[in-house]
């Protein structure tokens, strides 16, 4: 029957093959029907020659690791070889007990070609698959913890996780933690696949995905949008937490208060400005500065500002950037940094000048220190009650940073302000309002304050999670230690920078 193709052809020639003409060369009939076809057994040769007929005849024919397969075809293989195959070759979305793809041997394919539209699929076309769909979902398996995932900044759901994200900073506003961080969790499952998810099938083997997430994620991939959704972006309450929240130094607690109050916009706290304390009131007059992103480049520019005031106040000190920056992101909503000196003890008194000096330099817009609380770390009773058991006990500074831009060049939404900024040189210039944190560390704890800081707030919270279920021990951003034995890890810093914590688990040699 399919003698009027060529056969296969010695393995030598298909590395010379010139690559199949490209998809758009001829019009697409059948948009619906994506052909995938098995090299395996087929050989390279046999395989453009085919891939160049479905073309001709209208047919879409891409890769195995496109996620827009819907019909592979075979020729020699099994079922099951069929399906290793294709995981082999990177792809994810299968489905083989939901026959998606569906897998066919060539006579398929060979009926279709000489009819000119894709066949009627009958029993006989089909390929047999023995290996059930837990064999094949465990080959795809997701770790439970985020910490043992890899996550990379660009993901393939941006739209799923768009929608549980609003529903967890929904669950958020409500004050239902564990709702919202249950929502967190399949959001950031989603975000670790390395397939887009289509069907809600796909999501049977993953884990932490609850009843309400897969709800939505059903709806959004039936439908293109979930009513709850929908209806949660557009109430009142919503909208009007989500500006408040925004305000530097306004959280769920106050927000909650303003709309019970009846305030609903910016204008209406403009209009009460007692309702705010200093911070809040430094918020608000930044609002639309501190809603911006912030530029790796501002990021780069600030982190050198604080080396200056560094260098001034304690030569040896070091500033390292933390935060969504050190985890390679190309914007964010501050500037994480961490300040330690390598001779123990020197570090202290470091903030105070630092913030002195950037203060005298003009470029401090607000800031608010708190001193370190390390009593609180050797006694239990104090440590206990601090207000998230997250928190860590270093000198910190929460501030807003003046950040100029030199020659009047506009970047972002600065812009220029009225009666601008002046600089030490007395020159007028743009500038904008960045949210600076600043962090003091002894320099035993740096590696693992680094860590902490370096988030996510998800990787953070499951690494801890993990040491404390898994290894039985207990890790914070002052240090990794034993629950059981009585001894804690040591840690060293690579000359690469790399922290490594002497666990056996290559989770937490990550490189940092
Ligand atoms: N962090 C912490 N203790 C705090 C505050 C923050 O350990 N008191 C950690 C957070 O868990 C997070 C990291 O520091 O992992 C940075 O926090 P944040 O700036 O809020 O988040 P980013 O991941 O940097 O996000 P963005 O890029 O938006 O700033
Ligand atoms: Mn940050
Ligand atoms: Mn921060």
């Amino acid at each position: 029957m399919m003698s009027q193709f060529p056969v296969k052809k010695k393995k030598k020639q298909r590395l010379r093959l010139p690559s199949p003409p490209a998809p758009l060369a001829h019009p697409v009939r059948f948009p619906k029907v994506v052909l995938c076809l098995v090299e395996k057994r087929m050989g390279a040769t046999r395989k453009a020659f085919l891939t160049t007929l479905a073309r001709q005849r209208g047919f879409l024919v891409e890769d195995a690791n496109s996620d827009r397969v819907t019909h592979v075809v075979s020729e020699g293989n099994s079922g099951d070889e069929v399906v290793e195959w294709l995981l082999k070759k990177g792809s994810r979305g299968i489905d083989v007990l939901g026959g998606c793809p569906v897998l066919l041997n060539t006579s398929w394919f060979t009926e279709s070609m000489s009819a000119g539209r894709p066949a009627e699929i009958e029993p006989r076309h089909r390929l047999q698959v023995a290996a059930h769909a837990e064999t094949l979902e465990a080959r795809c398996q997701v770790p439970v913890y985020a910490c043992q995932r890899r996550t990379l900044l660009a993901h393939r759901n941006q739209t799923l996780t768009e929608v549980l994200q609003t529903m967890a900073e929904e669950a958020h506003f409500c004050g239902s933690e564990a709702r919202s961080l249950a929502f967190s969790r399949a959001a950031s499952v989603l975000k670790s696949l390395p397939w887009t998810v289509r069907r809600v099938q796909e999501l049977r083997s993953l884990p932490c995905i609850g009843e309400h997430s897969r709800r939505i994620i059903q709806e959004v991939l039936e439908d293109g949008a979930s009513a709850e959704v929908e209806r949660v972006k557009h109430s009142e309450r919503y909208q009007a937490m989500k500006v408040f929240t925004k305000i530097f130094g306004v959280g769920v607690k106050t927000a909650s208060r303003w709309y019970q109050e009846g305030l609903r916009t910016l204008a209406d706290l403009q209009a009460h400005r007692a309702k705010l304390s200093k911070e809040q009131e430094v918020g608000l007059l930044h609002y639309d500065d501190l809603n911006t992103p912030v530029e790796r480049s501002d990021a780069e520019a600030i982190s050198q500002v604080v080396r200056d005031a560094v260098r001034q106040c304690l030569p040896g000190a070091s500033v390292t950037l933390a935060g969504g920056f050190r985890r390679g992101k190309q914007t964010g909503h501050d500037v994480d940094l961490l300040l330690t000196h390598p001779t123990e003890g020197q570090e202290v008194g470091l903030l105070k000048k630092v913030i002195s000096w950037l203060d005298k330099q003009g470029f401090l817009l607000y800031h608010s220190s708190r001193r370190n609380t390390f009593q609180a770390l050797e006694d239990p009773e104090l440590g206990s009650n601090s207000s998230a058991s997250t928190m860590d006990h270093f000198e910190r500074c929460l501030s807003i940073f003046c950040l100029h831009f030199p020659g009047g060049v506009q970047i972002g939404a600065g812009a220029q302000k009225p009666g601008g900024a002046v600089t030490g040189s007395g020159v007028s210039s743009f500038w904008k309002a960045v949210r600076v944190d600043l962090v003091v560390t002894p320099f035993s704890q740096f590696p693992f304050a680094l860590l902490g800081w370096t988030g996510s707030k998800n990787f953070e919270r499951d690494l801890r999670r993990y040491s404390k279920h898994e290894k039985k021990m207990a890790l914070s951003n002052h240090a990794l230690y034993h629950l059981e034995q009585a001894f804690s890890t040591a840690c060293e810093m690579s000359p690469a920078g790399t922290v490594v914590l002497c666990l056996q688990e290559n989770i937490f040699d990550r490189c940092l």
